[in-house]
């Protein structure tokens, strides 16, 4: 399989003018979130709108997979998708960010910026979305094949769902946030699978990452205690080979060093009184 290649990326897609956007687009980045990490039920409802269309809209984008098809081609069902719906695509703008979603091959960690390269039969196709309505963000990510996937990219997909799952029924409140990486990292090493470090789960509500940080793997010293009401992602992203990464010159794309194939499953997520709710769902 060859190394995934950097290919033109097409001119940047409108969003009407109706529509409401976060304050950070166009921006060089966001301001502080000074908020809480505890969300008023108003506020989760809100979250729950924003995380179905976002939800959606990667079946949307997920639906267009198969040989021959751009990521940028993607893109575009997306961000109409999502303007359709009365929402914003919140990495549109986002830090420079120049598309809709990302869309990360093979590979690529996250961050892949959706552009003309064609899919070929066979890659690992990513998909994250975050969508911005209500004045609330809902992030999420699915891994897809693309036509006839080999065993190893299969297992290395349907274990990294079962990771985040399995870091999801791990939430109650009461217990340390450290639970979750606890739970993935042990799970990815049955495989032998390596654990993304460098990039994270995260507090997301009325701020598209509030600075709540949540670990895929152990580390006991993080003593964070999982309330009700909190919001925030689960998103770990495993590899077949080393977790360590790189990023591509267009300062996004982040790469495996060793070009081992990665997954990633992501939802956003309320804590309920025992245990949590999926807001990122149809
Ligand atoms: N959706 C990603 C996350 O899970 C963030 C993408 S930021 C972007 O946190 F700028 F790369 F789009
Ligand atoms: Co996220
Ligand atoms: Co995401």
């Amino acid at each position: 399989m060859n190394p995934i290649q950097p290919f033109p990326v097409s001119p940047r897609r409108l969003v009407p003018s109706s529509i409401p956007r976060p304050v950070y687009v166009d921006k060089p980045g966001p301001e502080i979130y000074h908020g809480s990490d505890v969300q008023t039920p108003e506020t989760v409802e809100k979250m729950r709108e924003a995380g179905r269309v976002a939800h959606l809209a990667i079946l949307e984008g997920a639906a267009m997979i198969q040989p021959g098809v751009t990521t940028d081609a993607i893109d575009a069902v997306i961000h109409d998708f999502i303007c359709d719906n009365g929402g914003y695509p919140s990495t549109l703008g986002y830090r420079g960010f120049p598309k809709s979603c990302c869309t990360s091959v093979n590979e690529v960690i996250c961050h892949g910026i959706p552009d003309m390269r064609p899919l070929d039969d066979g890659d690992l196709v990513k998909i994250d979305v975050t969508v911005f309505k209500n004045g609330v963000h809902g992030d999420n990510c699915m891994t897809f094949g693309c036509g006839t996937l080999d065993q190893a990219s299969t297992d290395l997909m349907d274990r990294t769902r079962e990771a985040m799952n399995r870091g999801i029924r791990a939430v109650k409140p009461g217990r340390q946030l450290n639970v979750i990486g606890r739970v993935i990292e042990s799970y990815a090493k049955r495989f032998g699978y390596g654990v993304v470090r460098d990039y994270t789960g995260h507090g997301v509500n009325e701020a598209f990452h509030s600075g709540l940080i949540v670990l895929h793997y152990d580390q006991p010293d993080v003593t964070t205690v999982i309330e009700e009401g909190m919001t925030f992602t689960i998103e770990p992203m495993l590899t077949i080979g080393d977790y360590h990464s790189h990023v591509w010159s267009d300062q996004w794309t982040v790469v495996t060093n060793d070009l081992s194939r990665c997954a990633q499953f992501e939802q956003t997520l309320v804590v309920t009184s025992d245990g949590a709710e999926i807001l990122t769902a149809p």
